[in-house]
């Protein structure tokens, strides 16, 4: 498995929930591994590809003029773990390990190296699979921001992106119907895209999984504005919030899935209890994977592009196992099973929610 002499041939696969940059890093990835003599093999589908064999050669005209495309030009896929496989014989599923499949046709395909860029699931596959012997290098994808070891992920941006700006458009109408918005946001158990977003798009209530909330408190700020003559008032939700007496709300359980849990609905309650708690008219809005599309913001194709060549500066030097990570304003290096050690959760004491608080957003507590 050990890439004996110099690298000649790379794979890449993109894991998990698609977002803004992926492309960046193919591109990122394959234009300097072309310039120095290595053939690069795109990986379909994510591990789905790994396992069942599904590659295809990708040439510089593949990678020429994706930088702004958003998606992944090789697909992705959550439901392809190797070691979670869900195999289907005379209708029953049954979950089985395909990990040596996937290490034979890593073998197969003449590969040095695979390079993954997914967030924590993809993550702990390759160090799984880095654990059974195939040199990996990582770089690190989630628009929900929730991976350790780097101070961002790339597709964050674009997502809070997204978020501000269905804000603004939320205010205007909230402003003329004198009505209370709540507004959804994704980030599974952490909250980062409701944070940054509800800051930069203005969110008078901000409720993240991290920062159980009061429901009190959420009505107390949205009468009080309306009493002080502001007349609408914007509340921005991550997926993941909850209640300090209740739990987060789970939409559906897919147990093909290496995170069976998917959440959603919190909006839908919140605008539901304000609206019956306070006598003011309220809807709501579930922003879902309009977060995840489109073409990634300048500062995401530019970290993108980043820890593209990062990747293959590590695959070249034989520094395996490393995942690219951003510290500070460089991108350097981190071992992958420190970034999948723990989630990255907001803290209460983050600066963010300090200086949300100091601007007069309320966080659905008074403990804050
Ligand atoms: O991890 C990215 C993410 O978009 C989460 O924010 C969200 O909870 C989940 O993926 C949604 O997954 P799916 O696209 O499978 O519905």
């Amino acid at each position: 498995m050990a890439a004996k002499g110099r690298i000649k041939r790379i794979g890449i696969l993109t894991g998990g929930g698609d977002c803004p940059g992926l492309n960046a890093v193919i591109r990122g990835v394959a234009k300097p591994a072309h310039d120095n003599g290595l053939s690069v093999l795109g990986i379909l589908d994510g591990f789905e590809g790994l396992v069942t064999g599904k590659g295809i050669e990708l040439y510089n005209k593949d990678v020429s003029g994706i930088l702004a495309s958003g998606g992944t030009i090789l697909g992705s896929s959550n439901k392809g773990d190797p070691f979670h496989w869900p195999e289907s014989t005379n209708g029953k599923t049954q979950i089985v390990d395909k990990s040596k499949e996937a290490l034979r046709n890593y073998d197969a395909w003449g590969l040095d190296v695979l390079i993954a860029i997914g967030g924590d699931g993809t993550m702990a596959i390759t160090n799984r699979l880095a654990e059974m012997g195939m040199n990996v290098v990582g770089v690190p994808k989630t628009i929900d921001n929730d991976l350790q070891a780097t101070d961002l992920t790339f597709g964050h941006d674009s997502a809070v992106f997204v978020v501000s700006e269905a804000l603004d458009r939320l205010h205007t109408t909230a402003s003329s119907h004198h009505r209370v918005m709540v507004i959804e946001a994704m980030g599974r158990y952490a909250g980062w895209i409701a944070l940054n977003g509800g800051i930069a798009g203005g969110a008078d209530v901000i409720l993240l999984p991290e920062i159980p909330f009061d429901w009190d408190a959420i009505y107390e700020r949205v009468i009080q504005r309306n009493m002080r003559g502001k007349k609408f008032s914007i509340v921005c939700v991550a997926e993941g919030a909850k209640p300090k007496d209740g739990k987060m709300i789970v939409k559906k359980v897919d147990k093909k899935r290496t995170d069976p849990i998917q959440l959603g609905g919190i909006a839908e309650v919140v605008a539901k209890k304000i609206s019956e708690n306070t006598g003011l008219e309220t809807r709501y809005t579930v922003l879902g994977h309009l977060q995840r599309g489109g073409s990634p913001t300048p500062y995401d194709r530019i970290l993108s592009t980043k820890f593209g060549v990062t990747a293959i500066e590590l695959a070249l030097k034989k520094k395996f196992g490393r995942m690219a990570a951003l510290k500070g304003n460089e991108v350097k290096n981190v071992k992958i099973e420190d970034a999948i050690a723990n989630q990255k959760l907001v803290k209460p004491d983050d600066q963010a929610v300090r200086v949300a608080v100091a601007v007069g957003v309320s966080f659905g507590t008074k403990d804050l």
